[in-house]
């Protein structure tokens, strides 16, 4: 049976006495679009390592609807329907633009005709027909970040965790980004999960908000009621003082 949830329940992730993640719990529904947000190192990286099994967890559990992920290796949450992108951007450097997608379909098992029938609906939805052929290491950084993203969804992913995808866009690159992503939940019936610093784009593209600071979660909810929450903003206020001192 479907309920349509990715559900991360009472994460607790340490790394070698540090307790990076504690008592986090997240819901991501299809068809919605969350954002992720905290400052530099209040754990958002580390949630999605811990959905995607890329770090161990001391204590919770990770499902997709209603069926643990407990003890899978990454690439078999793959097969459950959970894609990512990375902070840094992973890419195939020696491999075209159309080669890094169609390996991502191939990766889901199938044939070599369908992946590419698959990978030309992709890049002429990215924008990106005419660099199919490109080495990826010759893209511009934006360009990089959206066959990223098209990878991604070559699988067909039932939800999608993109971690920065905005970072080092000009302002033109993530308006694209931003009508690119607005869409994606309803055409593909896909949860989007969303670590971002570009206040404006989250504000504009999530139904709601998970606010981590310090491996904790400080609030939650619909983006206004979470921009005028006083947790969140003292802890941006206080990283922003920090930051300054630094
Ligand atoms: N692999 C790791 N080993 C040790 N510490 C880590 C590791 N990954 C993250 N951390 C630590 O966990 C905390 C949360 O990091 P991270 O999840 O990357 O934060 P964010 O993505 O919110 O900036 C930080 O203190 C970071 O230094
Ligand atoms: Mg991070």
């Amino acid at each position: 049976m479907s309920d349509g949830r990715l559900c991360a329940r009472d994460v607790r992730v340490e790394f070698s006495g540090l307790r990076a993640l504690d008592c986090v719990t997240l819901e991501l529904a299809r068809g919605e679009i969350v954002g992720l947000i905290g400052p530099n190192g209040s754990g958002k990286t580390t949630l999605v390592n811990a959905i995607t099994r890329q770090v161990p967890l001391a204590a919770g559990e990770v499902s997709v609807d209603g069926a643990s992920l407990s003890g899978l290796r990454p690439h078999e949450v793959a097969r459950r329907g959970i894609a990512r992108s990375f902070q840094i951007v992973r890419l195939f450097d020696h491999l075209t633009v159309a080669e890094n997608v169609e390996a991502a379909a191939l990766a889901q098992g199938l044939g070599r005709r369908a992946a590419q029938g698959r990978v030309g609906a992709l890049l002429a939805e990215f924008g990106l027909a005419r660099q199919a052929e490109t080495l990826a290491a010759a893209l511009s950084y934006g360009d990089k970040r959206r066959v990223e993203i098209a990878r991604a969804l070559a699988a067909e992913p039932s939800f999608l965790i993109l971690d920065e995808p905005a970072a080092g866009m000009n302002e033109g690159e993530s308006e694209v980004l931003l009508s690119l992503l607005s869409r994606l939940p309803a055409e593909r019936k896909l949860g989007l999960l969303i670590i971002d610093h570009d206040m404006p784009l989250i504000m504009r593209l999530c139904h709601r908000l998970h606010v981590l600071a310090s491996g904790r979660t400080i609030a939650e909810g619909d983006v206004e009621s979470v921009r005028r929450n006083p947790a969140v903003i003292e802890a941006y206020l206080g990283s922003a003082a920090e930051a300054g001192h630094a």
